[in-house]
């Protein structure tokens, strides 16, 4: 559906939607980041905004073009970064979907100039320290009463379990009200249009399942989204 035609059944909700992967910095030029190309989190923002949502996307470098997509558009890099803006527009808003790809771990020490390699020595170790959980934050704390927080998982099926197994596990580990359980991995989710999702409740029961575009993921998960707040 075109902006104009699709039902404004998000009208006068404030959403905040983080999109794409942070990036950790090891010294002025490098990172440790991740594959997201944030490309859901603006289908997300954009459906939300052409269903009348005010939308405010957080992205952390976003290889998608976030052209119109949002009301206001918060750019970050670092996961810090990513979670002092959504902590911040998360005080007024009703929902907050935290679909970036946050770094679990960063780099302990990050160094002001430029890493130099040493001729006859080998490289020097990482050490890394785990990030803030952002989402776990905001299920714990809920900065706005009665604000709806959405989490998205990627995952992998492996010898433990299937893709929805771990996302069962994971959606009652997280507490969300909703927790979007991708399909990763061979072919799908990073980079490709199309993606295979379950919405999980917080007790992991499944609310919807969706095959397609990241548009209509998107708008399932917002009629998800409505259904949970009654
Ligand atoms: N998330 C977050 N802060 C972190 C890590 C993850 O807010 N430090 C959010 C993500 O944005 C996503 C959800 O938590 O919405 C699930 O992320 P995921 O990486 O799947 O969960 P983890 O608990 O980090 O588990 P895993 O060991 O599988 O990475
Ligand atoms: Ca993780």
């Amino acid at each position: 559906l075109a902006a104009a035609q699709a039902p404004q059944d998000l009208a006068g909700l404030r959403v905040v939607v983080s999109a794409g992967g942070t990036r950790e910095p090891l010294d002025p030029v490098r990172w440790i980041g991740n594959r997201s190309t944030g490309r859901q989190g603006v289908a997300l923002a954009q459906a939300a905004r052409a269903r009348g949502a005010h939308v405010t996307l957080v992205a952390a470098n976003l290889e998608a073009s976030v052209e119109g997509c949002a009301d206001q558009v918060v750019p970050v890099e670092s996961t810090a970064e990513l979670r002092q803006a959504v902590r911040a527009a998360a005080t007024d808003a009703d929902v907050v979907v935290m679909a970036a790809a946050v770094a679990d771990f960063r780099p302990a020490a990050p160094t002001g100039a430029k890493i130099k390699k040493v001729a006859g020595q080998g490289p020097a170790p990482i050490e890394l320290v785990e990030n803030p959980d952002i989402l776990a934050e905001l299920v714990r704390e809920r900065l706005r009463p009665g604000q709806t927080v959405v989490g998205f998982a990627a995952e992998t099926g492996d010898a433990t379990g299937s893709v929805l197994d771990h996302g069962r596990a994971k959606a009652v580990r997280k507490g969300a009200d909703l927790l979007a359980v991708n399909a990763v991995g061979a072919g799908r989710g990073f980079g490709t249009p199309d993606n295979e999702v379950w919405v999980l409740d917080a007790i992991g029961d499944q609310v919807a399942h969706v095959s397609g575009t990241k548009r209509q993921v998107a708008d399932v998960l917002w009629d998800a989204v409505l259904k949970t707040r009654g």
